[in-house]
C-alpha cells in the first residue's frame, strides 16, 4: 500500500491513489456527506487535447483518489466539438439541497477564446457522470463604455470568462433553498459580474415570466439580481469566500499563464459593492501570489478565520503538469486577510 501523505507540499507534483499528478486545474472543491470532492481541467494530455472535467475524492485532503473524468470532452456539445478545439476552464460543482443534484458550472471555450460562454451540467452522483445541459451567456447589458473587445457582447450578451461559483448559508430571496452566485470575467474581461443562480442552480434567477433563452439579465435587473464589479479593473480569477458575515472576493490580475499580484475585496452583500483592500499575501517578494493563480478558497473553520488558499502554478508548455498551491489562508480581527508561504504543512501545524 502506498504510504500516506500527511502534508501538503506547495508547488510540487501531487500524485493521486495511481501515483499520478493530480490534473484538476482551474479548480473547485465540495464537501460532501463527509467526503472532499475535487473538481478541475484535465490537461493531462495538453491544452487542445482537452480531456474533460475530472474528479477525486479525499476523505483529509491530503491523499486523493482519482474517479474519473464527470464530464466527458465527447459529452460536450456540438458547438465544441472537432475543428472548434472545445474547452472547459474552472468548472465548479455545487449540491441543490432541492432537487438532490450536483450542479457543475463552467468556461466553455473554443479557439479563438471569443467563444466565452456559461456551460451548465448536472449530476445525480458527485462523481458524475454529469449530463450537460446548455452553453448561454447569462446577462446582456450595454455598458456606458460601449463594447471594446471582439467577443460578439452585443449580439451573443455580455463574454463570460474566469469564473467561481458561491453557496450562501442564507436563503435572502425566499425559494426555499440557499442563495447561490455565479461571478464572472465579462465585457472580454474589463468587468467582473455576480448574478444570483435561480432555485435548481441551473440559471440565472430571472425574474418570473422570463424564459432561459433570450432575454437574459437585463439593465433593469441590475441590482437586484446581478451587478457590475471592480468596473474596469480587469480581474480574473474570482475566488470568493465568507467570513462572519462579509462577502470575501480574491481575483488576480489578467497576465495569462504567468502569475501575477492578487487583491482582496470585501462587501457586505453577495452581489457587492466589493472594496478593494490589497494583496492578501505576506513576504510574497516577487508579487506573484507565490507564483499562483487563486482557483479555491476552502473553509477548515470559519468562524476562527480558517481557510485554505488554493491556486494554480501553471506551466503553459506543459499544463497538465501545473502545480497547485495550497496555503493556509487566515483572517484577523480586522477582518484583514493573510496569506503565508510554507514548503510543507499540515492543518495541524497551522490550525491545531
Ligand atoms: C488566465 C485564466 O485565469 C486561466 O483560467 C486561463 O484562461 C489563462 N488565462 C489562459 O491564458
Amino acid at each position: 500500500m502506498e504510504m500516506q501523505r500527511k502534508a501538503f507540499v506547495p508547488g510540487r507534483l501531487w500524485p493521486d491513489h495511481r501515483g499520478q499528478h493530480i490534473s484538476a486545474h482551474g479548480g473547485g472543491i465540495l464537501k460532501h456527506e463527509g467526503k472532499y470532492y475535487w473538481y478541475g481541467e484535465d490537461n493531462s494530455q495538453g491544452y487542445l487535447n482537452h480531456v474533460g472535467v475530472s474528479c477525486y475524492s479525499s476523505k483529509d485532503l491530503y491523499n486523493w483518489t482519482y474517479e474519473g473524468t464527470a464530464l466527458k470532452q465527447e459529452n460536450l456539445p456540438e458547438e465544441l466539438q472537432g475543428r472548434h478545439d472545445g474547452r472547459i476552464e474552472r468548472p465548479k460543482v455545487i449540491y441543490n439541497s432541492k432537487t438532490r443534484k450536483f450542479v457543475m458550472w463552467m468556461h466553455a471555450e473554443r479557439s479563438g477564446y471569443a467563444f466565452s460562454s456559461a456551460g451548465v451540467a448536472v449530476s445525480d452522483n458527485p462523481t458524475g457522470p454529469f449530463e450537460f445541459l446548455f452553453v448561454d451567456r447569462p446577462v446582456a447589458f450595454e455598458p456606458d463604455e460601449g463594447f471594446d473587445a471582439h467577443t460578439g457582447e452585443w449580439e451573443l450578451g455580455n463574454s463570460f470568462r474566469d469564473m467561481h461559483l458561491f453557496v450562501d448559508d442564507e436563503d435572502a430571496n425566499g425559494d426555499g433553498v440557499n442563495d447561490a452566485y455565479v461571478m464572472y470575467a465579462s465585457e472580454a474581461n474589463w468587468t467582473l459580474y455576480i448574478v444570483r443562480l435561480n432555485d435548481e442552480y441551473t440559471w440565472v434567477d430571472l425574474p418570473a415570466g422570463t424564459t432561459r433563452i433570450r432575454p437574459q439579465c437585463k439593465a433593469e435587473h441590475l441590482g437586484s439580481v446581478w451587478s457590475r464589479q471592480l468596473i474596469r479593473r480587469m480581474r480574473e480569477a474570482p475566488t470568493p469566500f465568507k467570513y462572519r458575515g462579509n462577502y470575501y472576493l480574491i481575483t488576480s490580475a489578467c497576465t495569462g499563464w504567468n502569475p501575477n499580484q492578487a487583491e482582496y475585496a470585501i462587501s457586505d452583500h453577495p452581489l457587492g459593492d466589493y472594496l478593494v483592500k490589497g494583496d492578501p499575501c505576506i513576504d510574497d517578494t516577487e508579487r506573484t501570489t507565490f507564483d499562483s493563480q487563486s482557483t479555491f478558497v476552502l473553509p477548515i473553520d470559519a468562524d476562527k478565520g480558517r481557510f485554505i488558499y488554493i491556486g494554480d502554478r501553471w506551466i503553459p508548455d506543459e499544463l497538465g503538469k501545473s502545480t497547485h498551491v495550497w496555503l493556509p489562508l487566515t483572517i484577523d480581527q480586522d477582518g484583514s486577510v493573510s496569506i503565508r508561504w510554507h514548503d510543507q504543512w499540515s492543518l495541524e501545524d497551522a490550525y491545531s
